[in-house]
């Protein structure tokens, strides 16, 4: 877990009781292998985390406090029970049999509907974060499988930055972390739902690459010769075309590798643009396509126990 870094910065002249960052994530390759009975489908996909993060600050409140308080600024962001850092707190009650209620702040920067999972590591975090206030009475093990009854891809930010996730994306193998890389987010201003990208998904048509050999490239191969594929872009590009203009755009800028994270509609690119694109892909790509774009690294093992022991 990344988040247990409690930050020194001052809010309204203040410290809150915890102060951490909510890092987003991205998925290096995502097969999917078969639709299931309970309709959720069953994927394997190597998952890392990134240095693009949000910032979750909490208070305990007052005993005869009538409820939990959530605030952001981001009219994005449903403030209701549908909330995940609600969701979240509400089985952490329920499972541990705590009382506490809190207020949390989140200052958003992780663009949604992208693919990120950045609510997914807001619930995360809010799990992590509001165990440490109870006195840390569940373990990471124990977060991961609260975080697996609200959503698919909420255990993966309990590993240690880099991990093979399969079943509907819950079950999680740390892997050995990769090389350190920097890459660039790009975002366009439209996104896509998860449950509404599952539901194009022609699984008939997906050609049938074995996850494991992926595995094995990415562990064992630099992280350029590796495959990336997505199983995801095609229902993706078909309800938003734009992508496939997005992702051919940044191929030709150079960039080793493109390729959508999760169910989009963000991209994640590896390398550098050619030398002479360097300056002017950013303004070209906004110009063009009215993305937004994030500079960001992985996220690794260090950030992980630098960040934990600090907490
Ligand atoms: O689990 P989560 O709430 O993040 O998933 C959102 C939606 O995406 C689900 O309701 C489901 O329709 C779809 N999904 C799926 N298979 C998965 C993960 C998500 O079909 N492995």
């Amino acid at each position: 877990a990344w988040f247990g870094r409690v930050r020194v910065n001052r809010e309204e002249g203040r410290r809150w009781d915890l102060e951490l960052v909510s890092p987003c994530k991205i998925n290096l390759f995502l097969r999917i292998i078969r639709k299931r009975e309970d309709g959720y489908h069953e994927l394997a996909s190597m998952f890392q985390a990134i240095s693009l993060h949000d910032d979750l600050l909490f208070d305990v409140l007052p005993d005869d406090a009538e409820g939990d308080q959530l605030e952001c600024e981001d009219p994005n962001v449903p403030l209701d029970r549908n909330n995940l850092v609600l969701k979240a707190i509400d089985v952490f009650r329920k499972r541990t049999g705590r009382t506490e209620k809190f207020r949390v702040k989140l200052n958003k920067r992780v663009p949604v509907q992208a693919g990120l999972g950045g609510g997914s590591a807001n619930a995360a975090t809010a799990l992590w974060g509001v165990n440490q206030l109870c006195g840390k009475i569940a373990t990471n093990e124990e977060l991961a499988d609260y975080g697996a009854e609200i959503g698919s891809d909420i255990s993966f930010f309990f590993s240690l930055g880099t991990a093979y996730c399969t079943g509907r994306g819950e079950k999680l193998e740390n892997v050995s972390e990769l090389m350190p890389t920097s890459l660039y987010i790009i975002k366009p201003k439209e996104g896509l739902s998860t449950g509404e990208v599952f539901k194009n998904l022609d699984i008939a048509s997906i050609e049938d690459r074995d996850p494991l050999k992926l595995k094995e490239k990415l562990e064992q191969e630099s992280i350029y010769t590796a495959e990336f594929v997505n199983d995801l872009e095609v229902p993706s590009f078909k309800l938003c075309p734009k992508l496939a203009d997005i992702k051919q755009a940044s191929e030709e800028a150079g960039f080793k590798v493109v390729l959508m994270s999760g169910s989009g509609t963000s991209f994640f690119c590896l390398g550098e643009p050619h030398r002479d694109f360097v300056e002017i892909f950013e303004e070209r790509m906004k110009e063009l396509f009215n993305v937004d774009i994030y500079q960001t690294r992985f996220l690794n093992r260090k950030d992980a126990d630098h960040w934990y022991l600090q907490s």
